[in-house]
């Protein structure tokens, strides 16, 4: 813990003596006013922390040394201290500011004086902590969009700035949410072709003749329904970069068609034989295991060689944790801007479970889940609190055998039903099948938990 100045501020000499005396067993010095005039004398020539005051005192009270250090300190923390009985005085004082009172009550000894000051210093170290959060993050740790403090993503970075000039093609593999397309952008936007266009085709959407046209254009009358003539995909990107995301799940007669492309640096539109010359930069993504769909023939050897020339492999984010915090204070700027709020940081211990959980859903999950506790956070520091929803399925969180039996078979089983619907991505077919009770009962069930207001709005769009 770095040094701490501290005033403390009371007019018996008894008061001030055992603060004085507590706080320098804890290893810091402290400075004492016995009045409130003397008290704002100090404060406006002095740099405090921590500045605890009595409230009611002969000559200026502490309700003026608060305001006078809100205005010349408004880093440091006011404590009020408050004599049995005058408890609202304190409480209005809370709601000017200051950052907590103590009752000179029975209970009123060392060890209450202890705790309360550590709990100030951990709030003002963590205030420091999260000051970075009014800075850029710096380059060192992101190229564009993309942030990432890890050795795998600094080398990564390495790799986007060497490739972003050339043309060569990029094979990006990761799992779902770990950023490919946030990838793809970032080398054409950072590249020769940033003014040309970027063009992005998921080849999992179209069956496979429309995916034909879609890639390569078409003739008019080239089948039925083909009314006009059209441009292709490849076409439209000439001069930038085409993005064939989900590339493995290409049918095969297209992968043969691509191949040749990329071989020959030209296509033809259905219905049509003369050859269009393109000037195109390829990048395509799998969240496959693309060695693994190859083996299996589902993914032609050629085609894959010929767009592996600068292969990138975006890690799940459980291989990169170290990633996260940066990631937090990246999302929670993003989403303090786009939703207006004003959250300032995030606490060591809502961080700390962030850091425990293994994303299954990656960067796209975090992202979620600190988008939604901006939004929810009446705090301006995110606690563990607003990183649980219910019927979250954080099962690091929910402790399932912990000793807590104060919980009811409805409640068990609601968040049974919570828990296998996340797991089947909201399907309740599926859920009911698992769960061994009919799609009415499961439905019957969402709808009381509607009406009592328990149930997240995600569950009622399920199929
Ligand atoms: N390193 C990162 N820095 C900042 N944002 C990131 C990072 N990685 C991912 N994101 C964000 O996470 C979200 C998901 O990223 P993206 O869509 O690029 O993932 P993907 O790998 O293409 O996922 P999918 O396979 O599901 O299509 C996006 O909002 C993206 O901006
Ligand atoms: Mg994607």
């Amino acid at each position: 813990m770095e040094n701490k100045n501290i005033l403390i501020v009371d007019d018996e000499k008894i008061m001030r003596e055992l603060l004085e005396e507590t706080i320098r067993r804890m290893g810091f010095p402290a400075d004492t006013a016995d009045d409130g005039s003397v008290a704002i004398q100090k404060i406006k020539s002095n740099n405090y922390d921590l500045i605890i005051t009595d409230l009611k005192m002969p000559k200026v009270s502490g309700m003026d040394v608060l305001k006078t250090a809100k205005v010349e300190l408004p880093d440091a923390a006011v404590v009020i201290l408050t004599a049995y009985g005058t408890i609202e005085n304190a409480v209005e004082a809370v709601k000017l500011g200051a950052y907590d009172y103590l009752t000179k009550d029975e209970k009123f000894n060392p060890d209450v004086i202890e705790m309360m000051v550590k709990k100030v210093f951990n709030y003002l170290d963590l205030k420091k902590e999260n000051r970075y959060l009014k800075e850029e993050i710096s380059s060192q740790y992101r190229y564009d969009n993309i942030i990432g403090k890890s050795t795998k993503m600094l080398k990564i970075f390495d790799t986007l700035r060497a490739i972003a000039d050339s043309s060569a093609t990029v094979f990006i593999q990761g799992a779902s949410g770990t950023g490919k397309e946030l990838v793809a952008r970032a080398l054409h936007y950072n590249s020769s072709r940033c003014n040309k266009p970027f063009i992005k085709t998921n080849c999992a959407a179209l069956p496979e003749g429309l995916m034909e046209s879609e890639l390569f254009g078409h003739e008019k009358g080239a089948f039925t329904g083909a009314i006009r003539t059209r441009q292709g995909r490849f076409e439209a990107a000439n001069g930038g970069t085409l993005l064939l995301d989900e590339i493995s799940e290409m049918s095969p007669a297209l992968q043969a068609k691509l191949l040749r492309v990329l071989q020959e640096k030209e296509f033809e539109k259905v219905g049509n034989t003369k050859p269009i010359k393109v000037d195109v930069r390829i990048i395509a993504t799998t969240n496959k295991d693309i060695r693994e769909e190859i083996k299996k023939g589902r993914f032609r050897e050629d085609l894959f060689y010929r767009l592996n020339v600068i292969p990138i492999f975006i890690p799940p984010l459980k291989e990169r944790k170290k990633d996260i915090p940066l990631l937090v204070e990246h999302f929670i700027k993003k989403y303090n801007k786009a939703h207006n709020r004003n959250i300032k940081g995030i606490s060591k211990d809502a961080l700390e479970l962030l850091m425990r959980l293994d994303w299954p859903g990656n960067v796209r999950e975090l992202e979620n889940r600190v988008e939604r506790a901006v939004i929810m956070s009446k705090q301006e520091i995110l606690e563990p609190m607003h990183f649980i929803f219910e019927g979250d399925s954080f099962d690091s969180i929910i402790d399932y055998d912990s000793e807590d039996t104060n919980v009811t078979l409805r409640e068990m089983e609601k968040q049974l039903i919570f828990r296998t619907l996340r797991n089947y991505n909201n399907n309740r077919s599926k859920t009911a099948e698992i769960l061994g009770i009919s799609v009415r009962t499961l439905r019957n069930k969402l709808n009381e938990y509607k009406e009592k207001g328990e149930l997240d709005p995600y569950f009622m769009k399920g199929k």
